[in-house]
């Protein structure tokens, strides 16, 4: 076999036996074994004295040129089996202090959070909590509260009206009727945040579906004190602090007196602000003294009981409470909204 074979042959035999390793260990190995002092290389480097001078030049230059090849190769495969090593699964380090994965955490609804604030207030002062359907017939949505057929409220452009005549209730004043129908006084419910739906076209104080919190108490000897009573108190606890409440008289079917109910604004002290529109009151709903005629039509004797009622929006109360100047806002569901609460 001729030199330049014997050479190639070399470098073959080193790609090969790279190839077929994985460890540091054995590479240490094939470098003993190709470059060490008794290797192939020193070998071959030993076979030039039996030459002639132009023939030494001629392949010491090519031994010289295997030498660095080999070497490259070996060092090269070092790398490789180094970076096999670091990303092999076993080998992985999980590093304790790395901080966290940053996430942010869910909320409750301005709307979730002042039905439970009303929740406790109304069960704190012992009210039933109470709730009933959306879907409601005229009868109770309308005639039993004394609404005579000819009222606008029953308009087709007020009130959705189902294909078989019955509505989505347009107040939770139904509720009233069902509960004074199933149970007899004395009375003190409350339905905190019933959904509601009027043909309204939506803009930033006005949705078509709302909310509101409906209370009736019927009991002997009950009378106007008791309803101004229970506002306060309610108003109370929603703004942590005494707030005044007036009547404005107003005309719903089902309460004679009947009232339009304000609050003294709780951020102005009545000194005018952009919340109350510099007026230093807000308005709130309806309430008043249960009408004698709706008493009659769920068979309570109103000789012997009297009743009072209250309606108020529950958006309302919350825009007021968290300084939110859109209705809009409660049912788009957009977070940067939501995360303030
Ligand atoms: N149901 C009336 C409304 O929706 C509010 C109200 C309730 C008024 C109870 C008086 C008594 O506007």
């Amino acid at each position: 076999m001729d030199l330049d074979e014997r050479i190639n042959q070399v470098l073959s035999q080193c790609e090969q036996t790279l190839k077929s390793i994985s460890s540091h260990q054995d590479l240490e190995d094939i470098k003993v074994q190709f470059l060490g002092r008794k290797g192939l290389i020193r070998d071959l480097f030993s076979q030039l004295s039996q030459l002639s001078d132009s023939e030494k030049k001629h392949y010491g230059e090519s031994i010289n040129k295997l030498k660095m090849e080999i070497e490259s190769k070996i060092s090269q495969k070092g790398e490789s089996i180094q970076s096999k090593i670091q990303t092999s699964p076993e080998n992985q380090v999980f590093d304790y202090s790395l901080p966290g994965f940053p996430y942010s955490i869910g909320k409750k609804h301005p709307f979730t959070l002042i039905c439970e604030e009303l929740y406790q207030i109304f069960r704190s002062m012992n009210f039933m909590v109470v709730e009933d359907r959306e879907i409601e017939d005229e009868y109770h949505n309308f005639d039993a509260l004394n609404i005579p057929k000819w009222h606008p409220s029953r308009k087709l452009n007020d009130t959705f009206f189902l294909t078989d005549g019955s509505v989505l209730r347009t107040h939770t004043s139904p509720v009233e009727i069902r509960t004074m129908e199933k149970i007899s006084p004395p009375i003190r419910m409350v339905t905190i945040g019933g959904r509601c739906y009027r043909r309204d076209a939506s803009d930033a104080t006005h949705s078509a579906v709302f909310h509101q919190i409906e209370g009736l108490v019927v009991d002997e000897n009950i009378n106007f004190c008791h309803l101004s009573e229970i506002l306060s108190e309610m108003m109370r606890g929603v703004f942590g602090k005494p707030v005044e409440i007036r009547f404005v008289p107003s005309y719903f079917p089902f309460v004679e007196p009947g009232a339009e109910t304000l609050i003294s604004c709780p951020f102005c002290k009545g000194d005018g602000c952009s919340v109350c529109k510099n007026s230093g009151w807000i308005e709130l709903g309806g309430s008043g003294m249960t009408h004698p005629q709706v008493l009659r039509n769920v068979n309570i004797d109103p000789t012997k009981y009297q009743g009072f009622a209250f309606g108020w929006g529950v958006e309302r109360l919350a825009m007021i409470k968290y300084g939110i100047d859109d209705i809009r806002l409660f049912f788009e569901n957009n977070l940067s909204f939501l995360e303030q609460f």
